[in-house]
């Protein structure tokens, strides 16, 4: 069992091959933290990794201890108010107003395999791949439990944790916060490294020196936005993408969320993440349990593309579920930047015919097929096909689009609804907003109150009402707009803090319920681009819109940060027009093109309005990339340079090493540049690899240790080579000899 306790000294001992994770119960029976890293020997007594630092002047637990003081202990899920002054893992407000609790360790259990997690997405594995610890600790004087899960992989550096609160007592309590992971490290020498971004330029990473105080992301709307994700990383200064340590912590949750590192003032970091307490409040009647969402602790000794490999292993295996969990993903064309809304039924399927020709396997309708859509201004939660625009519906036009040889793909903003629209007439009361006060608007529409099963079942039927009419296969989930004047008409007053997290329960409830009854429907989720890019909506969406922003050269700081955590199987990406319509660039279609492959891979653009000579082009890319889409999407992806040469590079390796796909982008062209070279990594030092462009033969030592050399061309060198001006790249497709 990759699970011990030792009765001795109270302690448990989570491993497997490459992590350790150990902690205690302490002498006031609440949970020590004692290492968490690379994989240790386990030992019958861990007692001498707890360290108590007497905190002079500071409060202690003990009139005879004075070194028990909670501000000077590791600890794994610390409370306010009883000597640490530190931000906590949990409060809960009594029903006497205070905010002092005691849960002290009662029992554990262990079991192999991983329960569920009711009405949220979370991780899985079998009783072979994943053991669960449950530590259960209570507040005998408000009758009050908890249970903290852990949850370790049995191949992967990786440990979850979630918490469960019940209240068993006779008063009601409310819980304040409730955050899924807390963790003490002993000092503060790293780097946290963070994805943020924008609308068009979401999940860029930045890094920054950990400082002593508070530092933390979050987002308090209503989803996880475009502005940061829940997701943080220390790495050691040292830390590079390939060597050094890394702990990387993501949270399986799309809506409000809080991830923080706290360096206290003897350099002590507590990193925890969660549900933002902000704006957050759970009332907890006698027999009511609240359940945290899962977060996910990842450990690396290989740098941040060890990181990486975890959270993409983990996602790919133990989170992504059903048909498409395994399977590669079609190559579509979306007729959004092809048409927006000015499309007719023929303009449709001439569109549909010209990919067929090229080799797409998918067509998605996007944006405008419904109500009386033809700009953003109505229709939204009207979900009947709009005759006028398609007079086959839907159902018509998926059979001949199914004629023509591809799958048929649909979208739809089930969250949203337009004040002109029969929905809004009908239930202006649905909407989110405060009763008697203004509503904001977001692109013309207000947000559903999801928080309102009512609502959720009205949509789901509605949806269901398409999708079961016709062979749809590929569903796009799109979410354009954040919540305002959160309020739902259906709580009362002391549960309006409750809307936030209900609200993210019903879309997940919608999402649940329309998988089940459609599996064989590939989703996508999409919030105006990458507004919801997370880990709670890979477990029902498998891939997602990684940003609307279809510019090759943005794309490449969107995708390399979105590889820190997600993987490319997931990171939908594909190849629209030039000029590109976010930043009126033009970029050669091979760049494009070079750059999309890194992801699900398609194209956005008018296939009919292309020459000969670039149509052929895309037949040919086409092909390459149904050749080697199973290296991209199974492999390993390693980062290889992030732009500050003036380079981008990265590459994907199959898992038996036996081929990859490198990719180098040069941005600006440099005048009298210097020479480069890329090295590459995660090949077989011991086998020799055939590049199919240039022709060499080079061993993977080589190749690894030398580096591949890059053409790049100075400009102005008189013309020479292939590689002048702006905006190149390069493809080396290596395979094993
Ligand atoms: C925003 C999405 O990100 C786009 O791809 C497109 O689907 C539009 N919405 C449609 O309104």
């Amino acid at each position: 069992m990759p699970v011990i306790f030792h009765p001795k000294d109270r302690s448990f001992h989570l491993y497997n091959d490459q992590i350790s994770y150990v902690f205690t119960v302490l002498k006031n029976g609440q949970l020590g933290q004692l290492y968490y890293g690379k994989r240790i020997a386990d030992r019958s007594s861990f007692e001498h990794m707890l360290v108590m630092r007497s905190c002079v002047m500071g409060p202690c637990t003990y009139r005879d201890d004075p070194n028990f003081t909670l501000e000077g202990i590791k600890q794994e899920y610390p409370a306010y108010g009883t000597g640490d002054f530190r931000d906590p893992a949990y409060q809960l407000r009594l029903a006497d107003g205070s905010r002092i609790t005691n849960f002290v360790y009662v029992s554990h259990s262990i079991q192999k395999g991983k329960p569920t997690l009711k009405g949220l997405p979370a991780t899985y594995g079998g009783e072979e791949e994943v053991t669960t610890l449950a530590i259960r600790l209570q507040d005998e004087k408000i009758g009050c439990e908890m249970e903290i899960s852990y949850h370790i992989f049995e191949n992967l550096p990786v440990i979850t944790r979630d918490v469960r609160f019940e209240n068993h007592g006779q008063q009601p309590v409310m819980l304040e916060r409730a955050l899924s992971a807390a963790m003490d490290f002993y000092d503060a020498d790293f780097e946290m490294v963070q994805l943020d971004g924008a609308w068009s330029r979401e999940r860029h990473v930045h890094t920054r020196r950990l400082q002593s105080g508070i530092q933390n992301i979050s987002s308090a709307r209503g989803a996880s936005g475009h502005f940061h994700n829940p997701f943080l990383a220390l790495k050691r200064c040292s830390a590079t993408e390939n060597s050094g340590e890394v702990y990387g912590f993501s949270l399986v949750y799309s809506g409000n969320f809080l991830a923080q590192a706290e360096v206290d003032v003897y350099d002590v970091t507590r990193v925890m993440l969660g549900i933002h307490p902000f704006e957050f409040e759970w009332k907890l009647q006698t027999g009511d349990s609240f359940q945290t969402p899962e977060a996910v602790l990842v450990y690396s000794d290989q740098g941040l593309n060890g990181m990486s490999h975890a959270f993409h292993d983990l996602f790919r295996e133990h989170l992504m579920r059903g048909v498409w969990k395994n399977r590669t993903r079609p190559i579509l064309l979306n007729n959004w930047e092809a048409t927006y809304f000015d499309f007719t039924e023929e303009s449709i399927l001439n569109i549909a015919k010209k990919a067929k020709e090229l080799g797409v396997e998918l067509f998605v309708l996007d944006d405008g097929w419904f109500g009386q859509r033809n700009d953003d201004k109505s229709s939204l939660g009207d979900w009947n096909v709009n005759t006028q625009k398609i007079p086959s519906g839907i159902e018509g036009l998926c059979s001949k689009i199914n004629e023509l040889g591809l799958d048929f793909g649909l979208w739809f903003e089930p969250e949203m609804v337009n004040e002109i629209s029969e929905l809004y007439k009908a239930h202006p009361e649905w909407v989110i907003g405060v009763p008697g006060r203004d509503h904001s608007y977001g692109r013309n529409q207000y947000v559903l109150d999801f928080a309102n099963p009512e609502v959720v079942d009205h949509i789901y039927h509605a949806m269901k009402n398409v999708l079961g009419k016709a062979n749809i296969r590929y569903v796009k989930w799109d979410m354009n707009r954040n919540i305002t004047e959160a309020y739902s008409t259906t709580l009362p007053a002391d549960r309006q803090k409750e809307f936030f997290h209900r609200y993210i329960l019903g879309v997940y409830d919608l999402y649940d319920r329309l998988t089940t009854d459609f599996p064989q429907i590939l989703f996508e989720s999409c919030a105006s681009g990458g507004g919801r890019f997370d880990p709670g909506l890979l477990y029902y969406a498998p891939q997602g819109w990684t940003s609307d922003d279809t510019d090759a050269v943005e794309r490449l700081a969107i995708q390399y940060g979105t590889s820190l955590v997600y993987p490319l199987i997931s990171m939908g990406s594909h190849v629209s027009a030039s000029p590109n319509h976010q930043t009126s660039r033009q970029t050669p279609l091979k760049m494009r093109a070079d750059v999309a492959y890194f992801g699900t891979f398609g194209y956005e653009l008018d296939v009919t309005r292309m020459e000969d000579e670039e149509a052929q082009a895309v037949k040919k890319q086409i092909t390459y990339f149904k050749e080697h889409r199973d290296v991209i999407q199974y492999g390993d992806f390693y980062r290889l340079e992030d732009g500050s040469r003036g380079l981008y590079s990265w590459m994907a390796v199959s898992k038996d090493r036996k081929k990859a796909v490198m990719a180098y982008y040069k941005v600006m062209a440099v005048p009298n540049t210097s020479l480069k070279k890329i090295r590459a990594a995660g090949l077989d030092p011991d086998l020799c690899y055939h590049c199919e462009e240039n022709g060499l033969t080079l061993g993977g030592d080589e190749l690894m240790n030398f580096g591949m050399l890059c053409e790049i061309e100075a400009a102005g060198s008189g013309g020479c080579g292939t590689d002048q001006g702006d905006f190149t790249s390069h493809l080396f497709t290596l395979n094993a000899k």
